[in-house]
């Protein structure tokens, strides 16, 4: 089962990929992950992807485009994958449909999670994540069940993004109205879009969610 999950910064997108990645047995593939790991390696990639971050706009459409191919194609991809964070121009688009085209692949879902612009800053500012294995928190609505320890994981190390600063994070809604935002149509033409009301608690969303992805 291949399916892409859309929405602006802190719609729940990575939250909820992870409950479909745990359910479904097929990988989360978030490109802003598969970045902030290229920036804490360090390479030359990463450096210029963090300046890039960091300002809130996109990452060149040619080196995500790239990334997806190589990721995709890896083994644990074969049974299907959650694209989380891409595509997020149209460009992305139409080269993720001739990417699905050449591999005989189906996009079974692609499915819009919808949110009051008023909740995403405060969504974004309390956000933290487990250092190890990426589970998401948040300072008032998601509390890990024991204080300063992952729940999944037992870990103790919790990390903040750079880019989850207020005014980074208005100039990356800007970016997804403008740049992203128009690939919905894209979908809506196709008959593809399918869309889940972002603003319902996090077990609602995952619940329905999982109904779209034809649980009874
Ligand atoms: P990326 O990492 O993809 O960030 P994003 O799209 O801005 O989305 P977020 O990760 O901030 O939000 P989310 O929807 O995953 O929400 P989450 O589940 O964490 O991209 C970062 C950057 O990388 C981009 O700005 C760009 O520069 C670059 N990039 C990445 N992909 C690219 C591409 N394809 N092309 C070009 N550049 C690219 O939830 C947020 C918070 O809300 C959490 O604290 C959570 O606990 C809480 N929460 C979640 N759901 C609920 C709920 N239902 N109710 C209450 N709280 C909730
Ligand atoms: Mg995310």
């Amino acid at each position: 089962m291949n399916i892409v999950l859309l929405g602006p910064p802190g719609a729940g997108k990575g939250t909820q990929a992870r409950r479909i990645q745990e359910r479904y047995g097929i990988p989360q593939l978030s490109t802003g992950d598969m970045l902030r790991a290229a920036v804490a390696s360090g390479s030359p990639q990463g450096r210029r992807a963090k300046a890039i971050m960091d300002s809130g706009q996109l990452v060149p459409d040619e080196a995500m485009i790239e990334i997806i191919a190589e990721r995709t194609a890896q083994p644990d991809c074969r049974k299907g994958f959650i694209l989380d964070g891409f595509p997020r121009t149209t460009r992305q688009a139409e080269a993720l449909a001739k990417m699905f085209t050449e591999k005989g692949l189906k996009l079974d879902h692609v499915i819009e999670m919808t949110v009051d612009e008023a909740a995403l800053v405060e969504r974004i500012s309390g956000r933290f994540t487990c250092g190890q294995c990426g589970t998401v928190y948040h300072d008032s609505t998601k509390r890990p069940r024991r204080d300063g320890v992952c729940d999944v994981c037992g870990s103790t190390k919790f990390v903040r993004r750079d880019d989850d600063k207020p005014e980074t994070v208005r100039a990356r809604l800007k970016v997804y109205r403008d740049q992203t935002a128009p690939i919905l149509p894209y979908y809506r033409r196709r008959g593809q879009l399918k869309t889940v009301d972002g603003m319902a608690d996090i077990d609602a969303v995952t619940a329905a969610l999982f109904k779209l992805l034809g649980e009874p």
